[in-house]
């Protein structure tokens, strides 16, 4: 029997594959988004996107008032990521509702207007100026410092982070999606996100930058102007992985978005995997603009090589329980010699040359693949 080998395609043979999800009361058609401030409100990317397939932009976070943001030099690049410490500059929540929502509406963009402020009377404030606009949710960024408590960040502490949702859930849109961005700077992601969700979030942004910082060892003096900073990219990837995995084992019902470090399809699926209903692309875009519609499609890909047929079905399929192989059982009957491949009759199906194109593809996509074997 001789097996033809097809040269591969770098065409999926075929991706009908349903991409639609759910976060709340908001149905996406696409699981991939834009993370906060890596895309700012959209309009620089649609050169390089069609920004109105993929799930939708979620806005640099947006303050009461005009902010200039701190000194330079605020971005250092670090192993695997990048280091920054813009310091939420923006237009204020005016300029933006009238110019940037206005262009994302415009464009028929999906909006996920991102919002930050230094007090729970701020983000009360910034969800009443929002009532009524065309968003389909809200994340609120409550890695800020508040000033009414010693500059300590709202989400390293659950009452706070609490107080900072009841007050936006209470002045936004009835029925609008609020998710809560979390922090992984804590002890215990888990009880910040059930703080969250018990005062209102429809469901959670997992995770903002974690804090970093470099030293220039000419100046030796801190690089930032901030002395600290964001760290983001690769580098937090397995971090950020671990809270969602830790967040959807908690609260399997809670909408997720994963973000932190998704460059590439197979990194947005890890993350679908771990309980991720959605994912965000944030550092990528400055080194790959096209990042965002590139990722869509490389999900796409492997959801079809994974032989599933929709993004729901493979939310949180990283916890099914493991099956141990069966043990090996003793043949009662005479020893069985297996023959070599190449004379075997059952092989029928490997023969098929669209299946070893289907097998080498997968090899292409590296590892992570689905053993039927242990699925039971
Ligand atoms: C330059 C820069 C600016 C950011 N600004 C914001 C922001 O305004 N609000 C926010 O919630 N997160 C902000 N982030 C965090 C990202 O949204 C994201 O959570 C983080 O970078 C991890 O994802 P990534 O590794 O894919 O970038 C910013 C990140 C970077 C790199």
């Amino acid at each position: 029997m001789s097996v033809t080998l097809r040269p591969k395609s770098r065409t999926p043979r075929h991706v009908d594959v349903d991409m639609t999800t759910t976060l709340g009361s908001f149905v996406a058609p696409d699981p991939v988004f834009t993370a906060s401030g890596c895309a700012a409100a959209g309009r620089e990317l649609a050169t390089y996107n069609d920004l109105s397939l993929i799930g939708g932009i979620v806005t640099k976070s947006i303050k009461l008032h005009a902010t200039a943001g701190r000194a330079t030099p605020r971005m250092a690049e670090t192993p695997s990521g990048m280091l920054n410490s813009i310091g939420l500059q923006g237009p204020g929540v005016d300029v933006f509702i009238s110019r940037d929502l206005a262009w994302l509406e415009e464009h028929d963009v999906r909006a996920v207007v991102s919002i930050a402020g230094t007090s729970v009377e701020d983000y009360g404030k910034l969800a009443s100026k929002l009532r009524g606009k065309a968003l389909s949710m809200i994340e609120v960024n409550i890695s800020c410092p508040n000033v009414e408590d010693r500059g300590q960040v709202f989400a390293c502490d659950p009452v706070a982070a609490a107080d900072v949702i009841t007050a936006v859930r209470r002045s936004s849109t009835p029925g609008v999606p609020i998710f809560a961005k979390l922090s992984p700077d804590v002890t215990d992601i888990v009880a910040i996100a059930t703080a969250c969700v018990e005062a209102g979030a429809t469901g959670l942004s997992l995770i903002n930058t974690t804090l970093g910082m470099v030293i220039d060892t000419s100046t030796m003096r801190p690089l930032l102007a901030g002395m600290t900073g964001g760290l983001s990219g690769p580098a937090i990837r397995p971090m950020a992985l671990r809270c969602v995995w830790q967040v959807h084992a908690a609260l399997p019902d809670i909408p997720l978005m994963g973000v932190g470090g998704i460059r590439t399809g197979l990194d947005a699926f890890q993350f679908i995997l771990a309980g991720a209903s959605a994912i965000q692309v944030g550092t990528v875009i400055f080194n790959d603009p096209g990042a965002p519609q590139r990722v869509s499609q490389e999900l796409r890909e492997v959801l079809v090589s994974r032989g599933l047929s929709n993004v729901a079905e493979a939310v949180g399929l990283a916890h099914r329980p493991r099956q141990d192989p069966p043990a090996p059982t003793v043949s009662e009957g005479p020893p069985v010699t297996t023959p070599p491949l190449a004379d075997r009759d059952d092989r029928s199906d490997a023969s098929n040359s669209s299946d070893i194109e289907a097998a080498s593809f997968d090899d292409d996509l590296e590892v992570l693949m689905f053993n039927d074997a242990e699925d039971a």
